[in-house]
């Protein structure tokens, strides 16, 4: 039997995807090289905006096309399966089984079961133990940097988002699970680390999360910790000061502030004023310049005004972050923020955010600009000199370095080189061998 499992979403469903073949795999499937090749397929969704899953139904399409033609199993999990639940089955009943995010581990039995004929197999129960899974069945698709789940779930109520009934409360792994994994992840010759969670700085394991990096970065041989995503409220002095001075930690934070009104935010239900949150991040105070700020933002939630927009264009000046996600507003089934009124035309919303995503890429590239003529460590992600005759290579910023490839030169894939950055654009940099 062979699978293939097609994933969208964050990385926290990159990393379930990885756990869902793991599973699969100590099944005795193996992984199939595309649909055609497969027996099962699984869908792992994401709802986080409607685009996402137009595209789940699209490729739901496509598969109902193929079980024409043959014997083969379709399962979908991720968020949308826990949102949407058995109303799946009703809008695509080509779907044998549906599997919530808080299930995973019953991945087995599902497709047991299906496979045994048994139509609209469903499991979107909430079970404790979720959030401790076994390690060593998870499948990584890198060999240069591992996931790590450090929480589960979102206590924070954001009335745009679907995330906290896609994935239920909080759930904190104990802090000696998380050491012991990357322990292991080392001795199986992983040197860099992403701890993932909603909120990752909320975390209570037993520890703070400033605390939880500072006892991974004790694990001998490790050499960078990433970790994604914060909630401002929970970005406390404590772990400023560990970003900036555990040389384990990469220079990276993405601080998600999503407008600069502090009327939308109060309707976000956010927690912050935008004072607050820039007082938040003055707690990196000189280490500020040596990490790359990135943002997400939100453009045309209900009731944004022209004004409203301007503070947003005028936080982006003042904060001058090295990068940002930006998307119009998606209304999501459920939540609060479809009761408020939204009469702005879908025009006018995608003019503010083209407004907003030109003044970034300047940004951006006076940020990249900044690094020229700098000497910094980035990992080799190609396994080869690529036709422009560089490798890929990813910095501590998370930026992304072409490396001239010299003649006779063999960089080694995961390895970390020192290079010196000699140009940029808005979306690399160039560079050569330091
Ligand atoms: N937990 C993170 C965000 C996770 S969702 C945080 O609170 O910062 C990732 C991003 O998707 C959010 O930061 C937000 O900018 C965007 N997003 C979430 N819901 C959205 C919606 N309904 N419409 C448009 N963008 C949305
Ligand atoms: Fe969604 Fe807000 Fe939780 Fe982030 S903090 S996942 S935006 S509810
Ligand atoms: Fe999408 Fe769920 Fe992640 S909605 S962004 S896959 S938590």
């Amino acid at each position: 039997m062979k699978y293939l499992i097609q994933t969208w979403g964050c990385q926290m469903n990159d990393h379930d995807s990885e756990k869902l073949a793991g599973l699969l795999a100590r099944e005795g499937f193996t992984a199939a090289a595309g649909v055609e090749d497969a027996d099962v397929v699984i869908l792992n969704t994401c709802s986080i905006r409607e685009k996402a899953v137009n595209k789940v139904y699209t490729e739901l399409g496509r598969l109902r096309e193929e079980k024409k033609r043959r014997p083969l199993l379709v399962g979908v999990t991720g968020c949308l399966a826990q949102q949407e639940k058995d109303g799946l089955f009703r809008r695509a009943p080509q779907i044998d089984f549906v599997m919530g995010t808080m299930a995973i581990q019953k991945l087995p039995r599902l497709v047991e079961e299906a496979r045994a004929g048994r139509t609209r197999v469903i499991d979107t129960g909430d079970y404790p133990d979720n959030h401790l899974f076994p390690p060593e069945t998870t499948l990584r698709h890198s060999t240069a940097k591992a996931l790590v789940t450090i929480i589960e779930g979102c206590n924070h109520a954001c009335t745009y988002c679907i995330v906290p009934t896609t994935r239920g409360p909080e759930r904190h792994r104990p802090w000696k699970d998380i050491v012991g994994e990357v322990e292991d992840l080392v001795a199986m010759g992983y040197r860099e680390v992403e701890l993932l969670g909603q909120n990752v700085n909320s975390y209570m394991g037993g520890c703070t999360f400033a605390q939880l990096l500072d006892r991974v970065s004790e694990v001998d041989g490790l050499e960078w910790i990433r970790f994604t995503t914060s909630h401002p409220m929970n970005f406390t002095a404590e772990l400023a000061r560990t970003l900036v001075s555990n040389p384990k930690v990469a220079p990276f934070l993405h601080l998600p502030v999503q407008s600069g009104s502090d009327a939308v935010l109060r309707r976000m239900r956010r927690e912050y004023t935008v004072e607050q949150y820039l007082e938040r991040l003055g707690y990196l105070g000189e280490g500020r310049d040596r990490i790359n700020l990135s943002t997400d933002f939100i453009v045309g939630f209900p009731g944004e005004t022209e004004e409203d927009f301007e503070g947003t264009l005028a936080l982006l000046e003042k904060v001058r972050y090295d990068t940002s996600f930006s998307f119009i507003y998606s209304p999501r089934p459920g939540t609060p923020a479809t009761r408020l009124e939204d009469d702005l035309p879908l025009a006018e919303k995608s003019r503010r955010l083209s407004r907003l995503q030109a003044r970034q890429t300047e940004l951006t590239l006076e940020s990249n600009r900044r690094m020229v003529g700098r000497t910094v460590r980035a990992r080799v992600e190609s396994r080869g000199a690529l036709d422009g005759g560089h490798w890929l290579a990813r910095t501590g910023e998370w930026k992304n370095v072409h490396v001239a490839a010299a003649e006779g030169l063999r960089l080694p894939f995961g390895e970390l080189v020192d290079v010196r950055v000699t140009g940029a654009g808005p979306h690399f940099l160039r560079a050569e061998i330091a």
